[in-house]
């Protein structure tokens, strides 16, 4: 009896196991076919400066669409480089993705692909081929049209390179992470506005660019390591960030080197109120880089104009303070606890 009742459980046990593995195996690269937002590439000069801007500063899309560590490097030093893709973010048991070609190249880069695809894969994180993206990685889904057309008018001026890229890579775990979290889903109405608050020290400019166009929320908000779902206040920092074995050796840092976001909402003991003036904030951000291995985009951040720089500040101090005391930014990790 009880051989019967053990053998009926772990056939059931099985069953449930291999339906989960065939729903997974058969969902987890589900096509959206969404239609794009009607936009239209320009190419007056204005524009295509504007998009510049955003590409190399705010937007920071050089941080990522390098083919290289050295062009990382160069890229964050304002060094002009290719954006020809390439780079390989492994997401720990999941997998990993690797950066795109955005050179106008007709094989590999988005030569081959229509305006529309483009659009599509910023406002709504749907990939040229119809699979989703992470919204979380490049949060452009609120980003105006004025600056959606700016950017793609850049992307489209540049001149082609050729540079084949491997695709992204997802182990059975990052499959099941595809199919049953939002990590993975694409943004259905995101209700982005036509223009962007225009560039000017205002609060409103700042929440923009923090939410949308910088990503500082992306990284200044404790995730959780396996979905990147938030699980802490936004902007109060604590997200960890495990060290990149490759960069780091690449940049001759200790491999065991963790770095995590201090809290930047103005509570008093956090890492904004250490500026208590835009120009003491503009001043930090022309610095750059300090710390060598940082995941934060500091180059193409310390080309931001004044008046983007004092938004964002003016709007963080806008908010609710979170009491957070991160008092360490770089660590390493006890495995112990
Ligand atoms: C934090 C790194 C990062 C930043 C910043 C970033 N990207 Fe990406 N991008 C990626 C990765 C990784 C992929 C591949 C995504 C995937 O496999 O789902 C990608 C994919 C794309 C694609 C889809 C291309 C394809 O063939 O699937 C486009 C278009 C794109 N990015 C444009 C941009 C633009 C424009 C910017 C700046 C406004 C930008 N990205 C900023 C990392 C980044
Ligand atoms: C890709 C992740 C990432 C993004 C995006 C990011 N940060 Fe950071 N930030 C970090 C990390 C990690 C640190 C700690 C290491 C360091 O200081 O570089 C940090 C540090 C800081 C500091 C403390 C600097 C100091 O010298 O004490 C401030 C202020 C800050 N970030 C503000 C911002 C703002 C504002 C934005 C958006 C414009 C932003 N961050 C976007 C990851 C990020």
């Amino acid at each position: 009896m009880i051989k019967k009742i053990l053998l009926g459980t772990v056939t059931v046990i099985a069953a449930v196991l291999l339906g989960l593995y065939i729903f997974v195996e058969l969902s987890w690269d589900k096509k959206y076919d969404w239609p794009a937002p009607n936009l239209k590439v320009s190419t007056d000069s204005a524009v295509i400066a504007r998009g510049k801007y955003l590409v190399t500063g705010p937007a920071h899309c050089v941080s990522c669409h390098i083919s290289s560590f050295d062009n990382m490097v160069k890229a964050d030093n304002g060094v002009p480089v290719p954006l020809d893709g390439g780079i390989v973010f492994q997401m720990g048991p999941l997998g990993q993705i690797v950066t795109r070609n955005l050179t106008p190249d007709p094989k590999t880069g988005i030569g081959r692909y229509s305006d529309e695809q483009i659009f599509r894969m910023m406002r709504h994180a749907i990939r040229p081929d119809g699979m989703a993206s992470m919204p979380l990685l490049m949060p452009f889904f609120k980003m105006a049209d004025s600056d959606l057309v700016a950017i793609v008018s850049y992307l489209r001026s540049m001149p082609p390179v050729e540079h084949e890229v491997a695709d992204a890579h997802y182990t059975f775990v990052g499959k099941a992470v595809r199919t049953f979290t939002n990590t993975f889903k694409p943004v259905k109405d995101p209700q982005a506005p036509a223009e962007a608050p225009p560039m000017a020290p205002t609060i409103e400019r700042g929440e923009y660019l923090t939410h949308y166009v910088c990503n500082c929320i992306g990284c200044h908000t404790k995730r959780d390591p396996m979905t990147y779902e938030a699980i802490g206040p936004e902007f109060a920092g604590g997200m960890e960030f495990e060290p990149w074995p490759e960069l780091h050796e690449f940049l001759k840092v200790d491999k065991r080197l963790w770095a995590r976001t201090p809290n930047i909402t103005p509570d008093p003991n956090s890492a904004l109120s250490k500026f208590k003036t835009p120009e003491e904030f503009i001043t930090r951000f022309r610095q750059g880089r300090l710390i060598s291995f940082s995941p934060m985009d500091w180059g193409p951040f310390s080309r931001m104009s004044d008046e983007d720089l004092t938004a964002i500040w003016k709007y963080l101090n806008s908010l609710q303070p979170v009491k957070n005391d991160i008092t360490e930014t770089v660590f390493i990790k006890d495995e112990k606890k």
